[in-house]
């Protein structure tokens, strides 16, 4: 078994899709990119920062690799397999190289931050390696690849936050955006490899996150999700208004925008999420009531291996808290097994943890060491693959049971949901997500995407809600 990825929904589950703006096709004589991406939402969000520098540069976008002039692919570093799908992919892309030889293909995102110029060396066919903090210096690498000069720039900064970037948004439904408030991490958590890749933790200008989501609401979208690796930890120094803006205050300046406008976040870090977050949540009616809070092990002895700084009752605690302010609010978490010295009775502990806390979502992971990472340095990987992959299988085994009831629970209710487009299976049916995050399915009527419509639910499968519109 592999990394156990159970929602398509969530950031990790993207596995290199290919994405161009539905108005862009081969119709004009100008040059084509074509950019997939792998990994978490920050990355697909970068990918259409990349979009917005080079539609600037005159490229249009393609969805066909064969016909375009330069291919981009967004890397993740995050697991071993990750990586491994990158790389099969390039020999993939070999092919086109040979036959259209003046092909220039570029190298992203972490990976390219991870392996720097080796990769050039490793991978023949890849021209540009270039790291999450470098997109800005990607026309002049393309022009020097264009002479022949292969390019690598994989310097990280403490400021860039691409604020003043428009995302050009790919591969859109039009009613729901991704929008990153910050970049980098500062918590080192001894199994992760992001602090590497992406640097130092940075917040962006409030003005120009309400900005953009205030475009994007004029633009007919209908729900923002506020991106970064510790939302919780957002803080921007306002010296116009003479303010710090935390990240319930932005929330807020979000939420205000308008009362239409559905506001999302990912990822909260236990450590970092504050009463003052779960009050605003309550406050405002579009802010959804669905908190992501990875907490990677049941075992607090683990816990502080990962250096994940709370112990296991300290996150139990949290969890207690935000179910007394927030009733009925989504839950959801991140798993890792087998990690470093992990023994069958701490495993439980991940399990009881599980059982205890009863998630709506978990993305549960077996542990892949990272080189580099704290842990690499200081810890023997010795947990088994197969005593790692054992473990996952029984921890995917309980969360199935806690969906089934997660989602059983629901059936008779009726709940407001933001209509995002045909359902896949059937074209007289609406798909859409109810503010505590659940995939709700729905006969099309009248309605249409961007619509709220209240939904009774009146069936469940283990991954969706069936319902019918109510007045
Ligand atoms: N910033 C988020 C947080 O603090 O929880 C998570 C970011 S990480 C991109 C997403 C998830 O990948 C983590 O929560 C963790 O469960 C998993 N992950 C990270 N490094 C891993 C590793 N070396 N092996 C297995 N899973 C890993
Ligand atoms: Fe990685 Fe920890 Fe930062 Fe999340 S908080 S990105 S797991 S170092
Ligand atoms: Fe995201 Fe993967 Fe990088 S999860 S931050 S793209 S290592």
């Amino acid at each position: 078994m592999q990394d156990l990825l159970l929602d398509k929904t969530h950031d990790e589950t993207r596995q290199g899709e290919a994405f161009a703006p539905a108005f862009n096709g081969i119709t004009s004589n100008r040059k084509h990119f074509y950019i997939e991406s792998y990994g978490c939402a920050m990355n697909f969000a970068d990918s259409e920062v990349v979009a917005s520098i080079l539609q600037n540069e005159g490229f249009a976008a393609t969805t066909e690799p064969a016909l375009a002039d330069l291919i981009l692919i967004n890397t993740c570093s995050i697991r071993e397999k990750a990586e491994m799908t990158v790389r099969k992919r390039l020999t993939e892309f070999r092919s086109i190289k040979r036959s259209n030889p003046g092909l220039i293909v570029g190298v992203l995102g972490c990976m390219a931050e991870r392996l720097k110029a080796t990769f050039i060396e490793e991978e023949k066919l890849v021209d540009l390696v270039v790291g999450p903090d470098a997109y800005r210096s990607l026309p002049g690498l393309i022009e020097e690849a264009n002479g022949g000069q292969k390019g690598v720039n994989v310097l990280l900064s403490r400021e860039e936050t691409y604020a003043d970037i428009a995302p050009i948004r790919l591969n859109s439904n039009g009613v729901t955006a991704f929008v990153s408030i910050m970049r980098g991490c500062n918590n080192m958590c001894s199994f992760c490899v992001v602090p590497f890749t992406r640097g130092r933790e940075r917040s962006r200008n409030a003005a120009s996150i309400v900005a953009e989501c205030t475009t994007l609401f004029n633009d007919g979208y209908r729900e923002v999700t506020l991106l970064g690796q510790n939302v919780d930890s957002y803080h921007w120094i306002d010296e116009q208004n003479d303010q710090t803006v935390t990240f319930a205050k932005l929330m807020e300046m979000v939420a205000l925008i308008s009362p239409l406008l559905r506001v999302r976040f990912s990822t909260s870090h236990p450590k970092d999420i504050t009463d003052d977050v779960l009050y605003t949540i309550a406050k405002y009616e579009n802010i959804c009531n669905y908190i992501h809070l990875p907490v990677q092990s049941g075992s607090s002895r683990v816990l502080q291996m990962m250096n994940r700084t709370y112990s296991r009752e300290w996150y139990i605690a949290k969890v207690d808290r935000i179910r007394e302010l927030l009733p009925g609010c989504g839950l959801s978490t991140d798993m890792i097994t087998g990690f470093c010295t992990e023994t069958e009775e701490e495993h439980q502990q991940s399990l009881s943890l599980m059982e205890y806390c009863q998630f709506d979502l978990a993305y549960m992971y077996f542990y892949s060491e990272r080189p580099g990472t704290l842990a690499a340095r200081r810890f023997a990987d010795d947990v088994p693959l197969d005593v790692k992959k054992r473990r996952l299988a029984e921890m995917v085994a309980l969360y199935r049971g806690h969906s089934l009831i997660s989602m059983q629970k629901d059936l008779g209710k009726t709940f407001k949901v933001l209509v995002e487009g045909n359902s896949k299976k059937d074209e007289n049916e609406l798909h859409g997500r109810t503010d505590h995050n659940k995939v709700v399915v729905f006969p099309k009527q009248h309605y249409k995407k961007g619509d709220y419509v209240m939904v009774n639910i009146t069936r469940c499968t283990a991954g969706t809600l069936l319902g019918v519109p109510v007045n």
